[in-house]
């Protein structure tokens, strides 16, 4: 961070690793920055043996990661003249073109898969004004529609195939490398249309080619069993879980989610539904930290990894006396409220009185003495 001042977003922070100028037109909503958080809480009730931290990206401005990369490519955009941009999205892309064209003063059309999308999200890409147009589809089949449109007519795509929201989205690495003095060993995180990890691996890549960090975390990705197409090896027509975020049969970065997998000698695993979703209220009502389902599956990822004695054997190999693993918490549980409430207890119903609540909670009043 430069000193003094107030936080000035990502590009300014990280100009010298980004593709821009002093042309650059630089659009932000002082994305990134986001809380490392240790999570011990978290880190003994799975048996993880390294210390744990989250890096939390529900605290971006529109609640997601999509921050980091957007800032980049609609600033890009208007930088090349562009007067809209265009996505596919499973509801957070939407929510960060929305609102960062809506700074900039330029157009934004989002194409969803409206029956599986988070209402929050929704609400988001309403909000800020962008043309919403619902398919009857999945994911894949509106990131079809869109790559189709965009490479015939004079809109900018801003889907992570666009290599800005790449640069920009690395920054999330930076900033974890800055925060512990250098790599942790481990990197766990949701892996859907495969930007991210993709994006992750860059950051760190060039962090350690700079000589910034000493070395380069294991990359450990999740799917949902149900939308695994990278573990699997093969497209998925049908993708299913309640994790909406990343319900994706054939990821677009594919191919380099699988380098960054094989060149970190990480992993790509999947976690069930159950798995997510016990991660899921672990996060809340033991750290304090409300996510999206998705972002669940880092932890659901690690835990699993425990259990099947992967930490074991890492350390009977040799680790680090620092070693550390890194959480990529993607969105904020705001996001998708529906799913909380049905994840939850149901609210104590009660008259409005104090003494009738107070008999309800069972509450007693302390003795006289
Ligand atoms: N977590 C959240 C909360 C997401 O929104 C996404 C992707 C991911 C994880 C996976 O990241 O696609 O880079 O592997 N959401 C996209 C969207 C697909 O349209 O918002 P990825």
């Amino acid at each position: 961070m430069k000193p003094g001042g107030p936080w000035p977003g990502v590009i300014e922070t990280y100009r010298e690793f980004l593709p821009v100028t002093d042309e650059t037109p630089v659009i932000t909503l002082r994305e990134g920055n986001t809380p490392l958080l240790p999570a011990p809480a978290v880190q003994e009730r799975i048996g993880l043996p390294i210390p744990l931290y989250l890096k939390y990206e529900g605290a971006n401005p529109t609640g997601s990661f999509k921050d980091r990369g957007m800032t980049m490519a609609v600033s890009k955009a208007l930088e090349e003249g562009q007067r809209a941009v265009m996505c596919a999205s499973t509801g957070n892309t939407a929510a960060s073109a929305a609102a960062y064209a809506a700074r900039a003063g330029i157009e934004s059309i989002v194409v969803l898969p409206v029956r599986y999308i988070a209402m929050g999200k929704l609400a988001q890409s309403v909000m800020h004004g962008a043309r919403v147009v619902a398919i009857e589809g999945n994911f894949d089949d509106a990131l079809r529609i869109v790559l189709a449109i965009t490479s015939n007519y004079p809109v900018q795509l801003v889907n992570s195939l666009n290599p800005y929201r790449i640069e920009g989205q690395k920054s999330g690495a930076f900033e974890i490398c800055d925060a512990l003095g250098d790599a942790p060993a481990y990197q766990a995180m949701p892996v859907g249309n495969a930007g991210n990890i993709t994006a992750y691996w860059k950051g760190y890549q060039e962090y350690y080619a700079a000589g910034v960090s000493r070395r380069r975390p294991k990359m450990l990705g999740f799917q949902a069993e149900g939308a695994a197409p990278i573990v699997r090896g093969h497209p998925i027509a049908d993708p299913q879980t309640i994790a909406t975020a990343i319900k994706i049969g054939n990821p677009a970065s594919w191919k380099s989610a699988e380098a960054a997998r094989d060149e970190s000698g990480g992993l790509i695993e999947t976690v069930t539904d159950d798995e997510i979703l016990e991660a899921y209220r672990l996060l809340s009502s033991t750290e304090g930290v409300f996510v999206e389902p998705a972002s669940a599956a880092s932890i659901a990822g690690l835990a699993k990894l425990v259990r099947e004695g992967y930490f074991q054997r890492e350390m009977e190999a040799g680790l680090p006396e620092d070693a550390c693993a890194v959480a990529i918490l993607t969105g904020h549980g705001l996001k998708d409220p529906d799913r909380a409430i049905a994840s939850a207890a149901e609210p104590i119903e009660a008259e409005a009185e104090a003494d009738k609540v107070a008999e309800i909670l069972g509450l007693r009043r302390p003795a006289l003495v």
